[in-house]
C-alpha cells in the first residue's frame, strides 16, 4: 500500500514538471492536463484548474489511454531531454523508496509534541516541482536514521577542537552550554552524527579529541541537516555530504561567514520591516564554529547557530511551516479572508525588504513558518536562513571578497529569486490548498499587492510584476538531467496568475 502512494507521488512530481519545463508541449483539455513527452502524449487530471493538484497520470497508446508509471516516464524523459544521464532513474527510484519507507516508519513513530516541530516533520512528498525530491544520495549510513519525517532523534556526536585550530566569528556561545566534559585549552564542537560517519574527522594528533555522544537528543528539522537541540533552544546548522534535491549539503567557508555577517547587518533592517509589518520575524545566524584543519574539515565540521522560533512569536502564537501548511485543510470558514491575511503578512515584508532595504529573501515554503493565532489565522511571518539570503546594492566594503561575492545578488537576479520563491514556490501551493477559486484568491493576492505598490510609488520591477508578464519558474527536472549546480539552475516562464480583476 505504502509501495501505491509512494509511486503516485513520484510519478505526480515527474508530471508537474514536465508541464512546468516542456513549454510549447503542454496544454489544457477539459479537466486534464496534457503534455507530450519523449514523442509520447500524457494526461493527468488537474483538479481546480492547478497542476499542484494532479492525479491519475495515463499515457495514449494508439487510441487508448493506459495508466502512466513512473518508470515509463523516466524512460520517456530520456527520450525527451538532450544527452544522457546515468544516475537519473536511479535518483527517481531512491526518492520513491524514501517515500515508501517513511510513510512506513510513520504508521508507528510518535510525532514531536511541539507544533512547530511536527509541521518542520511533515514534508513527506518534498518539493512538489522536483524530479527525486526525497532522494537521499550519501555513501554510508541509512538515512532513516536521522530523518525528520521518520520522527528521529539522535544524540550529536561531540568533538574536542585544541583552542589553536578553532575558526569561529560571531557569537557561539550557545554551543559551549552543550553539557560536555572539555578538556582545557580545548573547544566543544558539536557533528552531525551522520556527517561524522562520513567524514571520519582525523582524530588524536590532529589537535581534534573525540568526546563521544552527547548526553541529550535533538530534532531534525526539514532541511534534514539543521537539527533543533531542545535543551540549548537553538537550532544548528550542519554541514552534510548528502545529495538533497539539488545540492551536497555543505556549508561553504564563505557562507559561515556570510551568515554571521549579514545577521550583523539584517538587524536594523528586520527592526524597521517590523515597525512597518508588524508580524514580520527573522531568525538570526549569530556565529559559527568550525576547525582549521584544510577546506574539507573546515567546511565539513563547520557549525552555524541558528535563533529558534520560540519565544521570537510570543505568546499565543504557533509557528509552522508553510511548506506543511500546504498540505493541510487550511483558511477554516472563510478562506478567501484568511488568504488576504497571509499574503498580507507573508508578501508584503518580502516586497518592503528587497525595494525599501535590499535585501532578497528566499522565501520558499519551506524557509517560512507562519505563526498562527489560536483560532488558526496567519498573523506572523518568520524568515529564515541566510544562505540564500542576499544583498542588493549595499556598500559591503572591508567584508572579503568571496564572502562579500556570495552575499549579492544584481537587482535582476534578486528581483527573479524573489518573485519565484514567493509567488511561483510559496504562494501560489497555499493558495491550491485553500479550496476557493483561484482567480478570487489571485485577485485578492493583486489587491493587496497593488495597494502596498501605491504606497510606495510602484518601482519599476513591481509594475512588471502587476503587468501580467510570465513569472520565473525554477527548472528542476532540466537542472537534475545536466547535473547542473544548483547556482547555474535555469528558470523557464510560466504563467502569471496575478492579474488585476
Ligand atoms: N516547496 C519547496 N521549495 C523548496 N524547498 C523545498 C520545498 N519543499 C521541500 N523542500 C525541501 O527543503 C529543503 C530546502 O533547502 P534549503 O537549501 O532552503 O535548506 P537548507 O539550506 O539545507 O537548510 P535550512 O533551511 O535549515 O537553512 C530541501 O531539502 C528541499 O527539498
Ligand atoms: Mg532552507
Amino acid at each position: 500500500m505504502y509501495i501505491d502512494v509512494a509511486e503516485r507521488a513520484t510519478v505526480a512530481a515527474l508530471f508537474r514538471c514536465c508541464v512546468r519545463e516542456l513549454p510549447g508541449q503542454a496544454f489544457p483539455a477539459g479537466a486534464y492536463t496534457m503534455v507530450r513527452v519523449g514523442g509520447v502524449w500524457l494526461r493527468a487530471l488537474t483538479g481546480g484548474g492547478t497542476a499542484v493538484r494532479l492525479s491519475g497520470p495515463q499515457r495514449l497508446t494508439g487510441s487508448a489511454w493506459e495508466p502512466l508509471t513512473s518508470a515509463d516516464l523516466v524512460e520517456l524523459i530520456g527520450r525527451e531531454l538532450p544527452g544522457v544521464n546515468g544516475e537519473f532513474a536511479e535518483q527517481v527510484t531512491g526518492s520513491r523508496k524514501v517515500i515508501e519507507r517513511v510513510l512506513a516508519a510513520r504508521a508507528h513513530a510518535k510525532p514531536p509534541a511541539d507544533p512547530w516541530m511536527a509541521s518542520e516533520q511533515e514534508l513527506v512528498f518534498g518539493h512538489p516541482f522536483h524530479p527525486a525530491p526525497k532522494a537521499r544520495e550519501a555513501v554510508k549510513g541509512d538515512w532513516i536514521d536521522y530523518a525528520p519525517e521518520a520522527h528521529a532523534t539522535f544524540p550529536l556526536r561531540l568533538l574536542a577542537v585544541r583552542e589553536d585550530l578553532v575558526v569561529e566569528e560571531g557569537d557561539v556561545s550557545a554551543v559551549d552550554r552543550i553539557p560536555a566534559e572539555v578538556p582545557p585549552g580545548y573547544r566543544l564542537l558539536p557533528v552531525h552524527p551522520w556527517q561524522y560517519e562520513l567524514i571520519q574527522p582525523p582524530l588524536g594528533d590532529s589537535g581534534l579529541l573525540d568526546l563521544g555522544w552527547a548526553d541529550h537528543e535533538v530534532l531534525p528539522t526539514s532541511s534534514v541537516r539543521t537539527v533543533y537541540d531542545p535543551l540549548l533552544d537553538k537550532c544548528l546548522k550542519f554541514s552534510l555530504d548528502v545529495r538533497i534535491t539539488n545540492c551536497v549539503r555543505k556549508n561553504a567557508w564563505y557562507e559561515l561567514s556570510g551568515a554571521v555577517e549579514l545577521s550583523r547587518r539584517l538587524a536594523p533592517v528586520f527592526a524597521a520591516l517590523t515597525e512597518r509589518f508588524p508580524g514580520t520575524r527573522w531568525l538570526p545566524e549569530p556565529g559559527y564554529r568550525s576547525v582549521d584543519l584544510g577546506r574539507e574539515m573546515l567546511e565539513g565540521l563547520g557549525v552555524l547557530v541558528r535563533c529558534s522560533p520560540h519565544g521570537r512569536c510570543g505568546p499565543g502564537v504557533t509557528p509552522v511551516l508553510a511548506g506543511a501548511l500546504a498540505l493541510r485543510d487550511i483558511g477554516g470558514g472563510d478562506p478567501v479572508s484568511w488568504w488576504r491575511a497571509y499574503v498580507e503578512v507573508v508578501a508584503l515584508p518580502v516586497l518592503e525588504a528587497y525595494f525599501r532595504h535590499g535585501v532578497v529573501l528566499e522565501p520558499h515554503l519551506q524557509n517560512v513558518l507562519v505563526g498562527l493565532d489560536p483560532a488558526g489565522w496567519p498573523v506572523q511571518a518568520v524568515f529564515r536562513d541566510l544562505e540564500g539570503t542576499k544583498l542588493v546594492g549595499h556598500d559591503l566594503a572591508g567584508v572579503p571578497g568571496e564572502v562579500a561575492a556570495a552575499m549579492t545578488y544584481t537587482p535582476e537576479k534578486g528581483w527573479d529569486r524573489v518573485v519565484y520563491c514567493l509567488v511561483v514556490n510559496h504562494l501560489a501551493e497555499i493558495a491550491a490548498s485553500l479550496g476557493a477559486p483561484l482567480e478570487t484568491l489571485w485577485g485578492v493576492a493583486a489587491e493587496e499587492i497593488s495597494a502596498y505598490g501605491d504606497s510606495i510609488g510602484w518601482p519599476e520591477p513591481l509594475r512588471r510584476l502587476m503587468s501580467g508578464v510570465p513569472l520565473p519558474a525554477k527548472a528542476n527536472l532540466t537542472v537534475r538531467w545536466a547535473r547542473r549546480a544548483d547556482r547555474a539552475a535555469t528558470y523557464v516562464p510560466v504563467a502569471n496568475p496575478l492579474v488585476v480583476a
